[in-house]
């Protein structure tokens, strides 16, 4: 890890601030984009996406380009000082494009889509590439100069498939390519069930969710050709502005995509966030994990790097039942939390509302009537000049000990997966459950991929790996004998990359490591009460009183491991469900059921305390405070939020100041909602 990784935009050495702005919308009304200029200078914003869902202005007829209203908007962005995050429009096509050729519309179950919405291009369609490229070279060609220039903002969103003809002799290709051959495909499809074995690839021609690995096939299919397009719409701007990085906005654990796929095509991740804060019946502390998870997972993504917040809105949404503006001060702290987590700045959508249909109450900088003096406005402005005092976070690394793996390979073969328990198998909230006790202790994690190098690791947790990759037994296995910690849980190693269940015996390749066999599991149903009670070797190790179970019990065979809890209830009572097995300088641990909360903190939360994992704060946080730490040494800035909603203080001692002010700080009074960065003094 570098101490200090390089600007996202090239000579612009500041956290980024702005949003997704439409002058597009407003042609006719040059006194309202007027005002957006100044307000921008108000607001202390300097970049700007532009142009994500413009093609019809860029392109009024085929052929015919007009790009005087975004010369001119890039040219005033220059010259305030701005940049443009400029975007590809492919997210939303022309109508009279759609008409004239039909087969850049999206088709599922033989009917094809008609002209309406956004992001329901056909991938594959050569002539919707064609068009892309085209517009895409043009507008490279045109601003590849331009000083307001900052990055490419590719499309937006990509997501969803499309089951055209073209998609499916495309996805048959990639068959070929995958498997070589019929007998192979029949082979890892396991077709030989329901006698549903392939005799020639035409009769490859319709999804069937029975078939668990056609499925998994089709997921990773729909994933590379849409990295296969954004290579494509990519090409005229890498080739033309090759100074320019580009990125396309992630949706977190969107299940549609892989984005650990996607994210080899781009230069840096940035991804939209819309928690749901003060939710109904929650609280903002378990949004503010869950936010937590979803920034570590696109840090992840992107290999650990800085990355973008490039949506996030400013007060409220409008597509949730329910959805309450963001409390004072709720707007800094979750800023700031991104920050903390590493993102290179905080943008928005939007920075002004539309006039109509259907995002015309969505939450925004400006509002209809617009003025500055609306408190959304000003808590924007007072974090934007917050963010221009935070120049020292720019490129400064989050450097993890932790990792906590999630693969969209298991996402899809738990979903997928005909299996005991078909609800509440809760794959994203197991592994925020799981990350949970780090995030909250101001430990950095890592949400990375069971591919990514776990050598730099001290504690890997690997929650419900339904599924494992060729060679990920291994390398857990290396990780653990080189002194690494790794924890994984129920479900662990049970079908291959194919979706074939492993021959003899869970957790399949990783048996051995564990030194547990699961060959039997409970899924009991909620009034059922089971609980887990530790044995003397758990209670050494930091487990006490009895942790309740739900949804996934595993009956574990300790065959060559220490029993740390076991069954309390039914029939299988005493039957081992936690242990432990120390392989070489590491330790491999096993819990065989769905613990409580408390259960995943005492075993995570044991372990990292054990180990000594580093922390943001070298003190113990209070409940509904979290702390991040980027960059390193004297450089180390320290982002503190209280997301309680009471007031927190922290004793911090010597040796601190406040980054924005200064001020010397050895207490630190967090009012509701509050959120401040530490330096070292
Ligand atoms: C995002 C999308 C934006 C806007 C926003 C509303 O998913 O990229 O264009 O629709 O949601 O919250």
């Amino acid at each position: 890890m570098p101490a200090r990784h390089r600007n996202i935009v090239p000579g612009f050495p500041h956290l980024l601030h702005g949003g997704d702005w439409n002058p597009d919308q407003w042609l006719d009304r040059p006194e309202v984009i007027e005002q957006d200029h100044q307000l921008m200078s108000e607001a202390g914003v300097n970049a700007l996406s532009v142009g994500i869902f413009a093609w019809a202005a860029l392109e009024p007829e085929e052929g015919r380009y007009e790009f005087a209203w975004l010369d001119a908007i890039l040219d005033r962005l220059a010259k305030d000082g701005r940049k443009a995050i400029l975007a590809t429009p492919s997210g939303s096509k022309p109508a009279w494009m759609s008409l004239k050729y039909p087969e850049v519309r999206r088709m599922h179950n033989g009917v094809r889509e008609p002209h309406h919405t956004r992001h329901n291009h056909c991938y594959t369609a050569p002539v919707y590439r064609a068009k892309v490229a085209a517009i895409n070279r043009a507008l490279a060609e045109r601003y590849a100069r331009h000083p307001a220039l900052g990055a490419w903002h590719l499309s937006n969103e990509y997501g969803g498939d499309c089951q055209c003809p073209l998609c499916w002799d495309a996805f048959r290709a990639w068959l070929q390519r995958r498997h070589g051959s019929l007998a192979e495909l029949n082979r890892a499809w396991y077709t030989a069930f329901w006698g549903h074995t392939f005799s020639a690839w035409a009769e490859v021609n319709a999804l069937d969710r029975t078939m668990h690995a056609m499925t998994l096939d089709w997921r990773r299919f729909v994933s590379d050709q849409t990295a296969d397009f954004i290579r494509a719409e990519a090409a005229p701007l890498r080739r033309l502005t090759p100074q320019i990085p580009l990125t396309t906005n992630f949706m977190g654990t969107y299940p549609g995509l892989d984005y650990h796929r996607l994210a080899q095509e781009l230069d840096f991740i940035s991804w939209d966030a819309y928690p749901d804060w003060h939710p109904a019946g929650g609280d903002d502390l378990d949004t503010a994990a869950h936010t937590g998870f979803n920034h570590d997972l696109m840090r992840g993504c992107g290999g650990g790097k800085p990355w973008v917040l490039m949506e996030s809105t400013p007060s409220s949404v409008n597509w949730k039942k329910l959805s309450r503006p963001k409390q004072p001060g709720m707007h800094r702290a979750a800023s700031l939390q991104a920050v903390g987590h590493g993102s290179e700045g905080v943008l928005y959508f939007q920075w002004r509302k539309g006039r109509g249909c259907s995002e015309k109450f969505h939450g925004a900088v400006v509002d209809h009537d617009g003025r500055s003096d609306h408190r959304v406005f000003r808590e924007v402005a007072a974090l934007g000049a917050t963010l221009g005092r935070l120049g020292a976070a720019v490129g400064a690394p989050v450097v993890a000990q932790a990792a906590v793996l999630y693969d969209w390979d298991v996402a899809w073969a738990i979903d997928e997966g005909q299996m005991q328990r078909n609800c509440d198998k809760d794959y994203i909230a197991t592994a925020m459950d799981h990350h949970r006790p780090l995030w909250r202790r101001g430990i950095a994690v890592d949400v990375v991929s069971q591919r990514a190098d776990l050598a730099r690791y001290r504690l890997v947790v690997a929650p419900m790996a339904l599924l494992l990759h060729p060679g990920v037994a291994e390398r857990l296995e290396s990780f653990v004998r080189a002194g690494g910690v790794l924890v994984a849980t129920y479900l662990t190693g049970q079908v291959d990359h194919n979706d074939q269940c492993f021959l003899g015996g869970f957790p399949g390749p990783l048996r051995a490591l564990f030194g547990v066999r699961a060959p039997e599991m409970d899924t009991p149903p909620d009034h059922v009460v089971q609980t887990l009670a530790p044995t003397a070797a758990g209670t050494a190790l930091g487990l006490s009183g009895s942790y309740p179970t739900r949804h996934f019990d595993e009956l574990l065979v300790a065959e060559d491991a220490e029993v740390l809890a076991t069954y309390a209830h039914e029939w299988y009572a005493g039957t081992p469900a936690v242990t432990r097995r120390t392989v070489g300088a590491g330790e491999a641990w096993y819990i065989g059921a769905r613990g409580d909360r408390r259960l995943a903190d005492d075993v995570v939360g044991g372990i990292a305390a054990r180990l000594g994992l580093e922390r943001a704060l070298d003190l113990p946080l209070p409940e509904g405070v979290a702390a991040q730490a980027r960059g390193t040494g004297a450089d180390r800035l320290v982002f503190v939020e209280n997301f309680a909603g009471a007031p927190r203080t922290l004793a911090l001692g010597p040796g601190w100041r406040d980054a924005e002010s200064g001020a010397p700080l050895a207490e630190l009074a967090l009012a509701r909602y509050d959120a401040r960065v530490l330096a070292r003094a």
